[in-house]
């Protein structure tokens, strides 16, 4: 059996999580923490002992090889003994730590999936913004550390908008607005190519939500062990939060009912085990209200991301704009709050049809322009989007022909890794 009879491995790295499974799935296998947990005192070890000592240093350093751990399990090593050092090798979507990424890789291979990495092709995915080098490193860790015959690094948000392939229609043309837990993108898709003068980043994520949480609840007097507190408000956010329509009514409808509206929170102190509860209130709402006023969390950074959407567009070429405001397609675990779809399809029409009116005050009726459509799109895959995405084009047979080859690779060096063609025969 050749490597292209065999599933490809589809693997997203996301500065939170890593979503790893094989192609043709609905879901991946794992959803793991991207974290590596590392033992320091075999590292400090093998840079205190005397050069002279050499056998000694080689078994020291090779103990912190092979040492460590990732995802769930890296936490809670760190948790239960100091010895362990925590590397989040992805920050804002860009690898940053490349020794704790090839260590994260091997894991996910050899422990998660349990697969002989010279037996399958891979598609990996890379942020937006990705710099040209940062693929030459990924291509040369996959061909070199583990042999692998052939390698696809695709753009996330074109996988995202590729995950509606197997709904309705799939349209290339659309914006994607991911929101992750490290970084959000909007990113306008037209044809399946990128518009990459358009893309709009903003500072504001998942993690941010989560502070903006734990920052409340300890205003408010919580009384959460704070070693926990961040996790807490974690799973506060997953389970309680919701997007609201408008902040002061909502104000005032916990203020009226109290009791209907605020949930409560039952925990464990991770040292006594002895049990603890807190009242999740105002932070249900407040939480995802981060990214359409986001003044209340960062002073620095004031608009909303409705208004983002509209400037990405706004920026895109002219005959692009009508088919980019009618596909908007979210994309990201921080997207799935209760109604967040809603919200931003609301603040966003508003936006579009109050430009319209002033436009169409200033000109006659006969040249006035037709209305808008704007439409955000909400599916089942939206929190791992990009990954399905992924699964389900590394399953056609258009993929092995757009992969780079191990033999390419031997032939040109890692440079073949900095572009990659569109599948332009799917759509
Ligand atoms: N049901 C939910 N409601 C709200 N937020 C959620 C939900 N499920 C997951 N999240 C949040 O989504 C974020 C993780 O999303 P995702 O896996 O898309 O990010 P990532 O790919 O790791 O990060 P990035 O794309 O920024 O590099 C976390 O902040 C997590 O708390
Ligand atoms: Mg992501």
């Amino acid at each position: 059996m050749d490597a292209a009879s065999r599933p490809v491995v589809v693997i997203d790295n996301g500065s939170g999580y890593t979503k790893m499974g094989f192609a043709g799935n609905v879901e991946p296998s794992f959803i793991i923490p991207t974290v590596v947990a590392v033992n320091e005192s075999f590292s400090n070890q093998s840079k205190s002992i005397s050069k002279g000592n050499w056998v000694a240093q080689h078994s020291a350093s090779v103990m912190a090889d092979l040492d460590f751990s990732i995802g769930e399990e890296a936490l809670l090593y760190s948790r239960s003994s100091t010895t362990y050092g925590l590397s989040y090798p992805i920050h804002h979507g860009q690898v940053e730590n490349w020794d704790a990424m090839e260590r994260f890789w091997q894991q996910c291979i050899f422990n998660y999936l349990r697969c002989d990495p010279e037996d399958h092709y891979f598609l990996l995915t890379e942020s937006p913004l990705t710099a040209p080098e940062s693929r030459e490193y990924t291509g040369e860790i996959m061909f070199e550390t583990f042999n692998i015959p052939g390698l696809y690094i695709a753009v996330q948000p074109v996988l995202a908008l590729a995950a509606g392939y197997t709904t309705s229609k799939c349209q290339m043309t659309g914006v994607v607005v991911d929101v992750g837990d490290g970084a959000t993108h909007v990113v306008p898709v037209a044809d399946g190519y990128v518009i990459g003068s358009s893309i709009r980043s903003i500072p504001i994520a998942g993690k941010d939500a989560t502070q903006f949480i734990q920052q409340l609840m300890k205003e408010r007097g919580e009384h959460i062990p704070p070693e926990d507190s961040f996790e807490v408000a974690r799973k506060i956010k997953e389970t309680y939060c919701y997007t609201c329509s408008d902040i002061v009514k909502e104000f005032n409808k916990h203020d009226k009912e109290h009791s209907k509206y605020t949930k409560q929170w039952i925990g464990t102190k991770p040292k006594t085990r002895a049990r603890y509860s807190c009242d999740v209130g105002y932070e249900r709402f407040l939480g995802p209200e981060i990214f359409f006023h986001p003044e209340i969390y960062n002073d620095n950074f004031t608009t909303p991301l409705p208004a983002i959407v509209d400037k990405c567009i706004q920026l895109s070429p002219i005959d692009t704009r009508r088919a980019l405001y009618k596909n908007i397609v979210l994309s990201g675990g921080s997207t799935m709050f209760k109604d967040f779809h809603r919200r931003l399809q609301r603040d966003l029409k508003r936006i579009v049809d109050a430009r319209m009116v002033t436009s169409n005050a200033q000109l006659i009726d006969d040249v006035k322009s037709q209305p808008i459509e704007v439409n955000v799109v909400s599916h089942p895959f939206q929190r791992y989007a990009v990954w399905f995405g992924g699964s389900v084009l590394a399953s056609t047979p258009e993929f092995y022909e757009a992969c780079h080859t191990k033999a390419e690779y031997e032939e040109y060096g890692a440079s073949i890794c900095r572009t990659n063609p569109v599948f332009k025969g799917m759509y």
